[in-house]
């Protein structure tokens, strides 16, 4: 019984790393970065580095190349001739986003800045020789959008990276991994990010989850990580895509292809707790890769993506919406026609989405809820309750319902436990038709 009792402990002390338990309170000015993040509601995710040159989405060396030092040529032949980082913000903001999230440096391993820390990078290793970064860092200063940083956890090139559960076959020498040199080198490029590109929104890590499967569980050192990039930029926000709950030191909490509580994908960590105090943000994809591939054209049509956003507002949460940036450094056609279609729609009806929090209640088939002060937008996205009544749970007394576009009155109906029913129009609705209650 006894040794049980202390297997047990030792189980859990392995389990949360001591270090994971020292509180973390937030500086004023990191408290003020996460507010401003949740009014943004949108944000785009870019994935672009040497794998777009394959054409094969970015984790096409784990999935297809035996020799990385084959895979990494691809550098010698990257040149993005056409990469325009002013048209690119210009696009993000005409499409109504707050930020955009790039790869900075993904699971292959290479930088897309000048680093000092491996020449394995956009300026030393790539005929193009200038720092993408730098580029993109001045257009999103310029144009008031928030510059958000994706860095990998894992990767598939370095030897010092212990291996997890990927990149295993990619020709690496498991003889020398070393996680304290590697851990040296992603914290002086951590540094380097956030002292030479001027203020940086956040810091988004992927690929802790590469070590799920370990007996002994991993230590990453995740908080000496999140204190250092605290340290250098007080405001920057850390999120962790580890598909669990809120570890000490994080400001965000973010969930991959799935809303916040929902797990269709099944990555969801048993037990993961969606907070009630941190900004939520959802991450997907445009069409269905990451990194840009060419054979996947199943791209989400303008509805389908306002429709997105209209739930993730209404779980209180943000949309990070991805696009794969072409080799030639072009975004595709198609993202670009799918981003103005979402500026139209944002420039006329951003007002129930942007600055909200979540509704009464869970976004349901068919409807969601906003809520700004003593205002609820309901989001009426089914056009087969064009005509049909539907009963709200809304937790206020109704003063008034009002249709947004025009302002006219729409008829309702209150029980005393307060539970609304409105009748929707027959005329509604069209990507969306929004009544608003007060
Ligand atoms: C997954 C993938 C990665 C992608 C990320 C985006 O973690 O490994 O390729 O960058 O999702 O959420």
């Amino acid at each position: 019984m006894k040794k049980t009792i202390a297997s047990l402990l030792l189980a859990a002390a392995l389990a949360v790393p001591a270090v994971a338990q020292i509180p973390y309170v937030p500086t004023p000015e990191n408290i003020a970065s996460r507010e401003e993040f949740a009014d943004m509601k949108l944000g785009i995710f870019l994935h672009w580095g040497i794998y777009s040159t394959f054409a094969q989405g970015e984790w096409y060396l784990q999935n297809a190349v035996p020799d990385r030092n084959e895979y990494a040529k691809a550098a010698d032949a990257f040149y993005p001739h056409r990469f325009d980082a002013e048209k690119w913000v210009k696009a993000f903001k005409d499409a109504g986003a707050g930020y955009v999230t790039f790869t900075s440096r993904h699971h292959d391993g290479f930088s897309m800045w000048k680093s000092d820390q491996s020449a394995y990078n956009i300026v030393d290793a790539t005929p193009y020789g200038r720092d993408v970064i730098a580029q993109l860092a001045d257009a999103c200063h310029a144009q008031d959008m928030r510059l958000h940083f994706y860095y990998s956890h894992i990767d598939w090139g370095r030897d010092d990276y212990p291996m997890g559960r990927t990149g295993k076959n990619v020709g690496k020498d498991v003889t020398k991994a070393d996680y304290n040199h590697y851990l040296k080198f992603m914290n002086a490029q951590l540094t380097e990010l956030l002292t030479r590109y001027g203020k940086i929104g956040a810091i988004w890590f992927d690929g802790v989850w590469d070590h799920d499967q370990d007996s002994v569980p991993f230590d990453w050192h995740l908080r000496e990580q999140y204190d250092l990039i605290h340290n250098l930029q007080p405001a920057c926000l850390v999120g962790n895509n580890h598909h669990g709950s809120i570890i000490p030191g994080e400001d965000i909490q973010i969930f991959e292809r799935d809303l916040p509580g929902e797990n269709t994908t099944g990555w969801v960590q048993n037990g993961t707790q969606v907070s009630v105090s941190h900004p939520l943000e959802t991450c997907t994809t445009m069409n269905n890769m990451w990194g840009y591939k060419v054979v996947d054209q199943n791209y989400k049509s303008v509805e389908e993506i306002l429709h997105l956003l209209i739930k993730t507002s209404g779980m209180g949460a943000n949309l990070l919406l991805n696009i794969g940036p072409q080799p030639n450094g072009e975004l595709p056609a198609i993202a670009l026609e799918r981003l103005k279609g979402v500026g139209e729609w944002m420039r006329e009806y951003g007002e129930s989405i942007y600055g909200t929090t979540a509704g009464d209640f869970k976004p349901a088939e068919g409807y969601a809820a906003t809520r700004k002060g003593n205002k609820q937008y309901i989001h009426i996205t089914d056009n087969a309750l064009a005509g049909k009544s539907i009963e709200l749970p809304v937790k206020g007394k109704v003063k008034l319902a009002t249709e947004f576009a025009s302002g006219a009155k729409v008829a309702f109906k209150q029980a005393k436990d307060n539970t609304l029913t409105l009748t929707i129009p027959e005329h509604a609705p069209v990507i969306d038709y929004i009544i608003v209650l007060q």
